[in-house]
C-alpha cells in the first residue's frame, strides 16, 4: 500500500498523489510542497488550521487528550518534579540534567544575567509609564547589538553559549522593563539568588537590596512565592507551533539575528488573542467585578453580535481542558491561604468557569479554559502587577522559542517562510 493520498480534481478528472509524511507521536502530514507545480493552484488554510509548518521534536500536544510533552515528558511530571531551570536544560539538550550539569548550567545562567550598562540607558529613551511589552521587545532587540557574532554559529558550543545569554539576561531586561514603568532606580541581579528568586528581587527590591514588601507584608521572598512562579515558568516554557513560536522562526528563515527573533516573538505575543490574554483576564475578572454579574458577560461572549471574549477561554489546538490550566487551577486551591488570593476574583472565576463548562455555546464549540485563565490570580497574589504578566510569560517562553530557533537553523532543508495568497483584487 502506497503511503500517498490521491486528490482528484473533479473538473478535469485529474488526480494527483501527495506523499504521507509519518509522525513518531500524533497526526501525519500530507507533504504538500509539489501540490503547485502539479496542479497550478495554492492550498488555503486560514488560520493555519490544518497546516504543519515544519518538523520539531520539540514538544508535543494531543489537543483532544489534553497532553503536552516536553522532549518526550509530560507536562505534569516537569511541573511537580523538576525546576525551570532543568526544564531549560532539558528543552535545549534534549535530556534531564544530572546534578553536576545542573549546577554548572545554574551558575553559568547567574553569571550571564548582568546586561551591558549602556542597555540600561535605552530605557531613558521611552514616556513615563511605557508598557514593559513594548520596552522588553526594543531592549530585547538591542540586546543584539552587543553579540553580533552571534549571526554566524558554527557549532554546538555556539548555540548553547548564545542561547544560555538570552535565558540568562531576559528576566533582568524584563525587571529593567518594568522598573523603567514605575520609574524605580534599576536593581541589578544578585547572583547569590536562583534564577527565580533573582526576578522577584529585582522588581521588588530598594536600591541597597532591602526588600519591598511582598506577600503578607513581609520584607524578605517567601519559598512559596519562588515555587509557585517557577512553576508558572515551567508551565510557558514551550508550547508547539503557536503565534509567536511561528513568528521566530519565519525571523529565523530570513537568517537575522536570533535576539530580534526573539524582540519578535514578544511582539507577536503581546497580542490579547495569545499570551496578552493573561492581563485581559484579570482586567477583565476586575470589571465583572462580582459573582452576580457573570451571566451578563456569559451572555455578551455568546452573542455573535458582540465582539466580547471570554478571555483565557478556548484554544486552537485543545479541545479538551488544558493541562496547564489544570496544574495552575490545583496550585490556586493550594496557595488560596498561603498566598491569601483574592477570594472574590477567584470565586468570579470559578463561576464562569462552571457555567462555561454546562452551556451548549462553550460544550459545541470545545472551549475550555487555557493557561492564561488561571495564571493572573496567582501572579497578582505574588504582588505581581497586571502589565508584568506578558512579560513574566515571555521570561518562561524564551527557552522555547530559541530552542525552536536553534532546531530551525539546524534543519538544512529548512527554507525561508514565503507563503503565497489567493488574490482577489483586479
Ligand atoms: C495562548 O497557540 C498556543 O499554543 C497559544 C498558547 C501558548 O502557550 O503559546 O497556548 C498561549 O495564546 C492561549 C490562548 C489565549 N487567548 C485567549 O484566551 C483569548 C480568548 N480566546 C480566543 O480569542 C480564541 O479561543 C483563540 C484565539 C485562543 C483561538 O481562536 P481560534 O482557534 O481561531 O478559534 P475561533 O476564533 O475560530 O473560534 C471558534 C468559535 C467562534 O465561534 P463561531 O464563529 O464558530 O460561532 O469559538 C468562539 C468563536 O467566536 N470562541 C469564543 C472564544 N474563543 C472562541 N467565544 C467566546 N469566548 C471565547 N474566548
Amino acid at each position: 500500500m502506497k503511503n500517498s493520498i490521491t486528490m482528484t480534481d473533479n473538473r478535469t478528472d485529474k488526480s494527483y498523489d501527495f506523499d504521507i509524511l509519518n509522525a513518531t507521536r500524533g497526526p501525519s502530514v500530507v507533504d504538500i510542497s509539489t501540490f503547485y507545480a502539479k496542479t497550478g493552484m495554492f492550498t488555503y488554510d486560514n488560520g493555519f488550521t490544518s497546516t504543519a509548518s515544519c518538523k520539531s521534536e520539540i514538544t508535543f500536544i494531543d489537543g483532544e487528550k489534553g497532553e503536552l510533552r516536553y522532549r518526550g515528558i509530560e507536562i505534569e511530571e516537569l511541573a511537580t518534579k523538576h525546576t525551570y531551570l532543568e526544564t531549560c536544560y532539558l528543552l535545549l539538550n534534549s535530556k534531564l540534567p544530572n546534578k553536576t550539569e545542573l549546577k554548572e548550567f545554574d551558575l553559568e545562567l547567574r553569571h550571564r544575567s548582568l546586561v551591558h550598562e549602556n542597555l540600561r540607558h535605552l530605557f531613558a529613551a521611552f514616556p513615563a509609564g511605557a508598557h514593559p511589552m513594548a520596552t522588553l521587545s526594543a531592549a530585547t532587540a538591542a540586546l543584539s547589538t552587543f553579540y553580533y557574532d552571534h549571526i554566524e554559529i558554527a557549532n554546538e558550543d555556539g548555540y548553547q553559549e548564545m542561547a544560555r545569554r538570552i535565558i540568562a539576561k531576559i528576566p533582568t531586561l524584563a525587571a529593567f522593563a518594568f522598573r523603567h514603568s514605575i520609574g524605580a532606580p534599576f536593581i541589578h541581579p544578585d547572583i547569590d539568588r536562583s534564577y527565580t528568586e533573582n526576578f522577584l528581587y529585582m522588581i521588588r527590591a530598594y536600591p541597597g537590596g532591602k526588600m519591598h514588601r511582598g506577600v503578607n507584608g513581609e520584607h524578605k521572598i517567601k519559598e512559596i512565592e519562588i515555587k509557585a512562579l517557577d512553576t508558572i515558568f515551567t508551565l510557558h516554557a514551550d508550547h508547539e507551533q503557536n503565534a509567536s513560536t511561528t513568528t521566530v522562526r519565519g525571523v529565523a528563515s530570513t537568517g537575522a539575528h536570533p535576539y530580534v527573533a526573539i524582540s519578535s516573538g514578544i511582539s507577536a505575543l503581546w497580542g490579547r488573542a495569545h499570551g496578552g490574554a493573561n492581563e485581559s483576564v484579570i482586567k477583565q475578572l476586575e470589571m465583572i467585578g462580582s459573582v452576580d454579574r457573570v451571566n451578563e458577560f456569559i451572555a455578551r461572549a455568546k452573542d455573535p453580535n458582540d465582539d466580547f471574549r471570554l478571555m483565557g477561554f478556548g484554544h486552537r489546538v485543545y479541545k479538551n481542558f488544558d493541562p496547564r490550566a489544570k496544574i495552575l487551577k490545583g496550585l490556586q486551591d493550594q496557595l488560596k491561604d498561603e498566598l491569601n488570593l483574592d477570594s472574590n476574583l477567584m470565586e468570579i472565576a470559578q463561576k464562569i468557569e462552571k457555567i462555561a463548562l454546562n452551556d451548549e455555546y462553550f460544550i459545541s464549540r470545545k472551549l475550555y479554559p487555557n493557561i492564561d485563565f488561571y495564571s493572573g490570580v496567582i501572579l497578582t497574589a505574588l504582588q505581581i502587577p497586571k502589565s508584568m504578566f506578558t512579560p513574566i510569560f515571555v521570561i518562561g517562553r524564551t527557552v522555547g522559542w530559541i530552542t525552536q530557533w536553534i532546531e530551525f537553523k539546524k534543519d538544512k532543508s529548512m527554507k525561508i517562510a514565503r507563503p503565497r495568497q489567493l488574490y482577489l483584487g483586479k
